[in-house]
């Protein structure tokens, strides 16, 4: 089996994570959650998102957050654009990499975004233009990768498309999304390799919710193809707006654990990703729900 020796995190939760809490969350609070978790070790960390406060209300502020922040070299921390007009806000802040995000799925494209997907497409070609004339990098997601919460399957066939269009686009990578935690490994591992023939394989990240709790599963599985990069959220954060029912993103204590335990290296410390894991629960009035900080909490 061949697994790879270092893996890349991606930390999504200050935005994957708390674009879906109910209680609004200060700014102060994101920001110290951020420091935390790029104190932890980790190199990349989502921190918000220039999308419409009137669709995603705790994503409003995300400008002052990221400003806000010490950045730190060798950081990145991207934040999510879906339009001209979000680039505009991306721009203003001086970001220096954003995300982009299509579905693969039509009707989770217009639920989310309010366009199909090739709409969405040729909004991306012109924040992709903006960000090549200001030296922005570009991560692209694909949403419903693995199911859809409209559509329900979803084809391997229009995956690979809209992965492939970002990727040609000029993304430097390109995180296929399981938006609603419906995949298991053996699909995970069928769609990955369609998508790597077209996106090499250290390209491709990881980005699966946790819903019916094969995250930790579908990415094992799709290690062993190469994957290398991997989106997680501290705590198990989050869900998404537009996906009701869906739960976080796996774990990133519960992903950290099971590569340590593997020998893989993540550079990131658990300690200080479960001290930033009680920090935000605290504020959130809740218990850390990774199954590690369950665990060590007994
Ligand atoms: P729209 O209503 O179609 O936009 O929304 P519009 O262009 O018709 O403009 C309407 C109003 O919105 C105007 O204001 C615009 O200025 C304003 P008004 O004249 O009425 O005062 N507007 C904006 N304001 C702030 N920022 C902007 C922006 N654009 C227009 N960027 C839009 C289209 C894309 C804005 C909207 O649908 C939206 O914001 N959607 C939110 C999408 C979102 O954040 N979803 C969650 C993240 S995706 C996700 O979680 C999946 C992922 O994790 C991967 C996975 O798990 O699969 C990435
Ligand atoms: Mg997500």
């Amino acid at each position: 089996m061949i697994l790879p020796k270092h893996v890349k995190i991606v930390e999504v939760g200050p935005r994957d994570g708390l674009q879906n809490e109910p209680m609004p969350v200060p700014i102060e609070v994101k920001m110290a959650l951020v420091e935390k978790l790029v104190d932890a070790g980790l190199s990349v960390v989502e921190v918000g998102s220039f999308v419409s406060p009137k669709w995603v209300p705790q994503m409003a502020g995300s400008a002052e957050v990221y400003t806000g922040i010490s950045k730190r070299e060798g950081v990145n921390y991207p934040m999510l654009v879906p339009n001209a007009k979000g680039m505009e806000g991306a721009i203003a802040a001086s970001v220096k990499e954003i995300a982009i995000f299509a579905a693969a799925s039509e009707a989770f494209a217009q639920k989310n975004i309010n366009c199909s997907i090739a709409e969405s497409l040729e909004r991306f070609q012109v924040v992709m233009e903006q960000a090549k004339a200001h030296d922005i990098k570009v991560r692209g997601y694909v949403s419903c990768v693995l199911g859809c919460p409209y559509e329900g399957e979803v084809s391997i066939v229009k995956v690979v498309e809209v992965a492939k269009t970002l990727y040609q686009m000029g993304c430097y990578e390109i995180s296929l999304g399981d938006t609603i935690g419906v995949g298991t490994p053996l699909k995970a591992q069928r769609m990955v390799e369609a998508v790597a023939q077209y996106v090499p394989i250290e390209k491709l990240a990881a980005h699966f919710h946790d819903t019916y709790g094969q995250g930790l599963a579908n990415i094992f599985a799709v290690m062993q193809l190469g994957v290398s990069v991997i989106d997680s959220s501290v705590s198990g954060l989050g869900g998404c707006p537009y996906a009701k029912g869906a739960s976080g993103n796996v774990a990133t204590e519960d992903v950290i654990y099971m590569l340590n335990g593997m020998g893989i290296e993540t550079g990131v410390s658990l300690d200080k990703v479960l001290e930033a894991g009680t920090f935000i629960s605290d504020f959130l009035d809740r218990k850390p729900a990774s199954k590690v900080a369950r665990a060590l909490a007994r």
